[in-house]
């Protein structure tokens, strides 16, 4: 895991669990957003347009729907809006 976008100095956080990310366990920390952990994760594209544009999340403020992803079978679910729970099933398109 990259993990470069998190503050590690000084910042004290609860233990990791575990999303699946296309079925591939991705650690992240509870309180995180989804959108959070995969761009922790590393993963910049989130979805496509009907045109095959890639889109990540732009406002992380639940505006844009950028970040839209599938999130335990639900389609179309904002990233940025939705914290992580443990065994959290992300779909994203182009990974896994
Ligand atoms: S990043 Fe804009 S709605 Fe999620």
């Amino acid at each position: 895991m990259p993990d470069r976008i998190r503050i590690h100095a000084g910042v004290r956080r609860p233990a990791p669990i575990v999303i699946h990310v296309n079925g591939v366990a991705t650690p992240c920390h509870p309180g995180e957003t989804v959108a959070t952990a995969l761009l922790a994760a590393g993963i910049v594209v989130f979805r496509r347009t009907a045109s095959g544009a890639p889109r990540a999340p732009v406002c992380n403020m639940g505006v844009c729907f950028d970040c839209l992803v599938s999130i335990d079978g639900r389609p179309a679910v904002r990233s940025c809006m939705t914290r992580v729970a443990a065994q959290m099933r992300i779909g994203l398109p182009d990974h896994g």
